[in-house]
């Protein structure tokens, strides 16, 4: 089986949302949105992988496919948990009305029907696609809860009393809002609530709730908010939010942040690691296939912490530890992991990666990847953090196609795909920097 270290990539051909993300009998699963027929969205399977410590990752094989009336068109993303050694995982089922006679993998006119959908395996390693799938939400038909098309991406977590999801839906008032429902079985679910907003886009995808020390925190990949005009506008967005869980009553604040400001990565999902701590990671959207043959890879698993009101995402501790071998060139660098950076960025500091650049401008972490973009003009070329208060401490890890630039431990990240990176780095009115591998 292929491995992958450090980040996970497409096995080849088409990958997106990071799906099941769970710590499961000693081993982190990781289950992925894949078309396994070219480098292009598609009828939707699940991908998996494996990996003991978030660090070296083993591709196993598609663990959900399409089987059932409901899910013919594509197993879209979801979630997984543990109940009773058994592994759930629950996902969004689709069935094109009309399949496009052109390319049977897209719909016309948007009909299709949107089913929550249940498999429940054994070991996490066998998935019974033909006996063990079951509806367990099927496609809503009153509109005054939410769309029969537009509604999908189950997450599910324990709660005090009861289990719950969360899943995201188009209003009929064409706002994106959350569903709310309870269960005490995990089989069967009964609606409680729903929540919305205003100027948030019109449908909410890959919703992901939950309790941190500092803060209840909410992740929404909305579609539709106003953007700048460029391809891929639409960003996953992170909000402290007031939640009841007796009634599902949720506040959603008027103010966000961006999961990351590279504004290339979408669709998180988080979970629990080995030691209790909140965790997630994302898509890596990239515009064009490596060398034709695969599209898509998630970033660095990121601890998710709340202090003072402020969301931060740290790389995982095992990977940071895993680059602890010090080296003077890049072109030491081990090969499939890249290397990590680590360096104090101070005013008019400047450092050129491979052709990506980084300044240091108005107390921000601005970054160019126009050299390593190729020809992408519509797409964003240039990235900047929100204002930092205090000093600038960066560790960037460079990939051969992913830049994962956190600032000050994570109370920003910036990350981007590039391409074609020249194994060099340049820097300029910047101290002491060191350079790690595995
Ligand atoms: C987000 C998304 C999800 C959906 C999946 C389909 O990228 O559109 O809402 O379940 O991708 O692949």
């Amino acid at each position: 089986m292929k491995k992958d270290i450090v980040h996970l990539k497409s096995p080849g051909n088409w990958i997106n949302d990071p799906n099941g993300f769970i710590y499961y009998k000693g081993k982190y699963h990781l289950f992925y949105q894949n078309f396994p027929y070219a480098p292009v969205w598609g009828t939707m399977h699940w991908g998996h992988a494996v990996s003991e410590d978030l660090v070296s990752w083993e591709h196993r094989e598609i663990a959900l496919f399409p089987s059932k009336a409901e899910d013919q068109n594509g197993c879209f993303s979801g979630s997984a948990v543990e109940l009773d050694g058994k592994l759930y995982l629950f996902y969004t089922g689709v069935h094109y009305e009309k399949p496009d006679p052109e390319n049977i993998h897209l719909c016309l006119d948007e009909q299709y029907a949107a089913s929550q959908m249940l498999l429940c395996s054994e070991d996490g390693f066998y998935f019974d696609n033909f006996g063990r799938k079951r509806v367990v939400i099927p496609a809503i038909e009153d509109k005054s809860i939410g769309d029969r098309a537009n509604t999908r991406d189950p997450k599910v977590w324990r709660g005090k009393d009861a289990w719950y999801m969360v899943l995201g839906t188009r209003s009929e008032d064409n706002r994106g809002s959350l569903l709310f429902y309870k269960s005490t079985n995990l089989t069967e679910w009964i609606y409680v609530n729903r929540a919305s907003k205003e100027g948030f886009g019109w449908m909410w995808e890959c919703p992901d709730y939950f309790e941190t020390e500092g803060g209840k925190v909410l992740l929404l990949s909305p579609l539709g908010m106003p953007g700048d005009g460029k391809e891929k506008a639409e960003q996953t967005i992170c909000a402290l939010v007031a939640f009841e869980e007796e009634t599902c009553t949720m506040a959603i604040p008027d103010t966000y942040q961006f999961l990351d400001y590279g504004l290339d990565l979408y669709a998180a999902q988080s979970t629990v690691d080995a030691d209790g701590r909140r965790i997630l990671t994302a898509w890596l959207r990239m515009p064009e296939p490596v060398n034709g043959e695969w599209s898509g890879m998630f970033c660095i698993p990121r601890v998710v912490e709340v202090k003072d009101g402020h969301i931060y995402f740290r790389v995982h501790p095992n990977v940071e530890s895993r680059f602890a071998r010090q080296i003077s060139s890049v072109k030491e660098a081990d090969a499939a992991a890249g290397y990590r950076l680590s360096l104090d960025m101070e005013d008019k500091g400047f450092l050129d990666i491979g052709g990506y650049q980084v300044c240091w401008k108005n107390r921000r972490i601005c970054t160019n990847r126009e050299k390593v973009f190729r020809n992408y003009q519509d797409y964003r070329l240039w990235f900047e953090t929100p204002e930092i208060k205090g000093g600038c401490h960066l560790d960037i890890y460079v990939d051969k196609n992913l830049i994962e630039i956190y600032v000050n431990e994570g109370e920003y990240v910036i990350s981007n795909a590039v391409y074609d990176l020249k194994e060099e780095i340049f820097s300029e009115g910047i101290g002491e920097m060191k350079l790690f591998t595995v």
